[in-house]
């Protein structure tokens, strides 16, 4: 991603970030812009518990909030007063973390005197491939594919939403990361377990491809992680050597055949020739040469957004903001943290029902 290095008489929003385990600040200007996007891991913290602990994700948002909006706006060249709104996180996500950014950002918007704008977290993982690829034009499919999120969505038109698809259980990111543990690899386990399998045979062992050919474009994946537990179970049993790569490398393929198929399945099944696959699963090098290679093959244009804005980032809640601004919609000083944020986007359903979720 390129970054602009000049920002003069520009307007911007503040996008702030605080759902999981990223804090994180960006400025894009009203013209949809990008000048800053700064992310601030907390892996360290969290690693030696091998998962994400709420309460210490918490902490070091607090900890860490200022320095980064700040470091932002230092990036960005601006000053506090060009300003025009603060967009924040308000779910789904962790309730404590959320808080933190929700706090900070109304505080900062009341001090500012501009308003504050809430942001569904989904929405901002969509909003990331038009910051990718800004003339990316509907109707269009997009895959949101994160640690909390497997979702399918036809996109008729620019902010209209119709959820087609979703996991009736695990997220993709959630098998990915489950099954890097039972694999005994470090946190985070998605990128670690895409490293591993990066010199394994994926075909060396093969793992189910559940609900390929059912659930019309639903996902499920809490099975994966028991058929991978019990593959490990019986070579150690049968006092076989595990050659971690190669189940890597096939435990991914299944996760990566089951959401290219679906993907294109719904591609075809809404007779659209565009599709956006985002979220930090989209980061997986394996799934992302096989959606291009499917793309070619299929004439779909497809957008992948760049690998810092397809993990949790602050520009695409910035951008979401400012969608959220140019139609006028903004938060009031009560505005509350939402672990379970189920408006727009996330009003899901069980079947596979089309559902309208904003017009
Ligand atoms: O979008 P994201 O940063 O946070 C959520 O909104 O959940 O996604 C995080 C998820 C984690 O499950 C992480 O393991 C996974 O994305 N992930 C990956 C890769 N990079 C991040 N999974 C597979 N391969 C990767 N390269
Ligand atoms: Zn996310």
């Amino acid at each position: 991603m390129t970054l602009n290095t000049s920002s003069e008489e520009l307007e911007y929003i503040l996008g702030v970030e605080t759902s999981c385990d990223e804090t994180a600040a960006a400025v894009i200007s009203l013209d949809g812009v990008l000048w800053a996007n700064v992310v601030a891991s907390q892996h360290e913290v969290h690693r030696r518990f091998g998962g994400v602990v709420p309460e210490l994700a918490s902490r070091k948002h607090t900890e860490q909030i200022e320095e980064i909006v700040q470091k932002a706006i230092r990036l960005a060249g601006i000053n506090l007063n060009q300003i025009k709104a603060v967009a924040v996180t308000q779910g789904p996500g962790l309730a404590g973390a959320l808080l933190v950014g929700v706090s900070f950002g109304k505080a900062l918007a009341y001090a500012l005197g501009v308003p504050l704008i809430a942001v569904n977290h989904l929405e901002g993982h969509v909003a990331s491939a038009w910051l990718a690829h800004p003339d990316l034009k509907p109707p269009c499919v997009v895959l949101v594919v994160s640690g909390g999120h497997t979702h399918l969505y036809f996109v008729p038109r620019f902010q209209e939403y119709q959820l087609i698809g979703r996991t009736l259980d695990d997220a993709a990111g959630e098998a990915f990361d489950k099954g890097a543990k039972m694999l005994g690899l470090d946190f985070p386990g998605g990128p670690a377990l895409d490293r591993l399998a990066q010199s394994g045979n994926p075909q060396a062992v093969r793992f189910p491809r559940p609900y390929l050919n059912r659930g019309g474009l639903n996902f499920s994946f809490s099975g994966l992680k028991t058929s991978l537990l019990y593959y490990l179970r019986g070579l150690e049993k049968d006092g076989q050597e595990c050659v971690r790569p190669d189940v890597a490398g096939g435990y991914q393929e299944a996760i990566v055949d089951v959401l290219v198929e679906k993907t294109f399945r719904a591609v075809r099944r809404h007779h659209v020739h565009t599709l956006a696959v985002v979220g930090g699963v989209s980061a997986n090098s394996r799934l992302r040469l096989s959606l291009e290679k499917r793309a070619d093959e299929s004439g779909v244009q497809l957008i992948l957004p760049s690998l810092d804005l397809c993990t949790d980032n602050a520009a695409m809640i910035a951008t979401a903001g400012l969608w959220a601004y140019n139609r006028g919609e903004f938060a009031s000083w009560d505005l509350d943290a939402k672990a379970n944020l189920q408006t727009r986007l996330s009003s899901l359903p069980q079947s596979t029902d089309v559902q309208l979720v904003r017009q």
